[in-house]
């Protein structure tokens, strides 16, 4: 029986597989946030001399890059990427996704839209029916806090502030429960258009293209 650890380490393996033929030596890759993107950054390294430089989602993930003697590039000094790889909290069969679970789903959602492919890697139990049993991150201005919660709760979701948690952008999180996410394009537009929303983590209307699933039978691709 594979462990979940197991499980990441195949799905980054998978996508290093995937992404070895994009490689170039003017290919910039998108590299996301969280576990997952760890052990595919870890595994980056490996190829480092077969590509130029990457950009990462996160401080956190920069920061493993360099680490890795790997080139990070700030997003505005690049115009295109190959391939953006990172992991989810919850996706379904449509490659819609639930993100930002460790905060960074705004950088996520810019970075991964400059890519021409989204390569979600993830461990089985991120595939669900039904999206939104993950609570839904939403980041916010500061100063708009409340007046996007109480919309929120009108909603049907219950929003709860990330205590102590600071973006990279300097805005704090509502993580929401209890919505009905039966139109994920819809909730994701309707909540973007609230004033103070910078984000939410609701990766449908771009969602990704590729799935590699670590099961214990092996990757699944969807
Ligand atoms: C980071 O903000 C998230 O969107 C991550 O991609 C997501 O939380 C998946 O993380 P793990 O790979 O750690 O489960």
């Amino acid at each position: 029986m594979l462990s979940q650890q197991d499980l990441k380490e195949q799905a980054a393996e998978a996508a290093l597989q995937y992404i070895a033929p994009m490689l170039t030596k003017d290919a910039v890759i998108g590299v996301g946030t969280g576990s997952t993107a760890d052990l595919f950054i870890d595994g980056l390294a490996r190829y480092r001399t077969q590509f130029r430089a990457a950009v990462a989602s996160s401080e956190r993930s920069a920061k493993r890059l360099t680490e890795a003697g790997i080139l990070v590039l700030d997003l505005n000094q690049v115009e295109t990427m190959p391939v953006y790889v990172d992991g989810a909290d919850e996706i379904n069969a449509k490659l819609h996704m639930i993100k930002g679970g460790g905060g960074a789903l705004t950088r996520e959602k810019i970075v991964a839209s400059v890519a021409r492919e989204f390569v979600c890697i993830a461990d089985e139990s991120k595939l669900v029916e039904h999206l939104g049993r993950f609570p839904l991150p939403i980041e916010v201005l500061p100063i708009a806090r409340q007046a996007v919660a109480r919309v929120i709760a009108s909603l049907g979701g219950k929003p709860v502030l990330r205590e102590g948690f600071v973006t990279d952008n300097g805005n704090q999180i509502l993580d929401v429960s209890g919505l009905t996410i039966s139109d994920a394009c819809a909730l994701e537009q309707q909540l973007n258009n609230l004033p103070g929303v910078v984000t939410n983590g609701l990766f449908a209307m771009r969602g990704a293209d590729v799935a590699l699933l670590a099961t214990q039978s092996g990757i699944r691709k969807l």
